[in-house]
């Protein structure tokens, strides 16, 4: 059985394992070969060939001990017929969804179809690639933060779209967010079904959320999503990443009840071990900024996560993704350190 796997099973290993998320990216020169000669992103995630070939480049670069598929979460709303295009230095820009009665009405009859066929390629051909002791990790986006994207039209600074649309809007709100958790929990259901080990749920927004909003839109479609899962297969390791969601996170876990929390690196550890870590395994969460500092800043800051999360015991991870600022060597510094040298 796979590392994590068996992290998740016997809550202890002999080495505590390591992956992060954005581990294909710009910081790497073998992803920026591939992308010059692409059309564009979502050409990248759609062609089975590259996404793997993609997926492959950290393992092949690093030996992370998992690989995550190459793709991204708004390929939900992609799919749903929800325009969308990545622009450079400006990240993903989608039309504002308009809350009109036609546009709702059209919104509510598209299905996800044979839209994500590439993906469900890509990870068949990646798992044939990678080798039998390490995890793929197949993910989606969390229902908030695909509504706040659709609402906001793309990125945005403070979500006032997004949460003026759970006042203002709040039945098609509902709606939307009941689809999304159904798109969702299907996509992470296929996902498995092609190949992927474990999954990982993306709320990168769950900090946005207005207070009393938490438990209805945060909470209650996550559980959903990984009852869904859990009713078809029980043994698939879940991560959940509600990130920034401060001590609501201890909540989450109860009520969610994932196998995995990722945690960001504003939980202080003390706290997290008081609250968490007897309900989920940590993954996280040093911060990717150090990543970017100098070696003995990442080695001490290393050391310190392991130090009070435990050797063996975690999931080494970042509190967000690698920055593209991120030097290559230190990456290669982080791990080597994570694994004892
Ligand atoms: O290596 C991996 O982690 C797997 C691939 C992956 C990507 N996006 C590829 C990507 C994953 C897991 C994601 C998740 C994702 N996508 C999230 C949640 C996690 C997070 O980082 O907060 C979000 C919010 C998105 C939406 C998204 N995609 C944004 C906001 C952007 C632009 C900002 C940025 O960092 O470039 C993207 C583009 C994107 N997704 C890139 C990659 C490698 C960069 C594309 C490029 O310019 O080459």
């Amino acid at each position: 059985m796979s590392l994590i796997k068996r992290l998740v099973k016997e809550k202890i290993v002999e080495k505590t394992p390591i992956w992060l998320m954005r581990q294909a990216g710009r910081y790497m020169s073998e992803y920026k070969s591939v992308k010059r000669k692409s059309k564009d992103f979502l050409e990248m995630c759609y062609t089975p060939d590259i996404a793997s070939d993609i997926t492959m480049q950290p393992i092949r670069k690093f030996d992370f001990d998992a690989a995550i598929i190459f793709s991204d979460i708004l390929v939900i709303p992609h799919a749903l017929g929800v325009g969308l295009e990545f622009i450079k230095n400006k990240g993903p820009v989608m039309p504002r969804f308009s809350f009109e009665k036609k546009d709702i009405d059209d919104f509510m009859s598209k299905e996800v179809g044979n839209s994500l066929d590439s993906v469900y390629e890509a990870i068949k051909k990646t798992r044939a690639m990678l080798s039998k002791d390490k995890e793929l990790i197949g993910f989606a986006g969390a229902p908030w933060t695909l509504f706040s994207y659709m609402t906001e039209g793309g990125g945005s600074k403070n979500f006032d779209r997004a949460n003026l649309a759970l006042i203002k809007n709040k039945e098609f709100s509902i709606e939307v967010m009941k689809k999304l958790t159904n798109s969702v929990a299907d996509h992470l259901i296929k996902q498995i079904e092609s190949g992927v080990d474990v999954v990982q749920i993306f709320d990168s927004w769950a900090g946005e959320i207005t207070v009393d909003k938490y438990d209805e839109f945060i909470i209650e479609p996550a559980r959903e999503i990984v009852k869904k899962i859990r009713e078809k297969y029980k043994h698939v390791p879940i991560i959940c990443f509600p990130r920034k969601s401060s001590f609501r996170y201890k909540d989450y876990v109860e009520r969610v009840k994932p196998d995995i929390i990722s945690i960001d690196q504003d939980l202080p550890l003390k706290w997290v071990t008081e609250n968490l870590a007897d309900k989920a395994i940590i993954q996280g969460n040093l911060d990717p900024m150090i990543l970017i500092d100098e070696k003995e800043k990442i080695r001490s800051q290393a050391k310190r996560i392991i130090q009070e999360l435990g050797e063996g015991k975690f999931i080494f991870n970042l509190g967000r993704g690698v920055s593209k600022e991120t030097p290559i060597e230190n990456v290669q510094f982080l791990v080597d350190v994570v694994r004892g040298a």
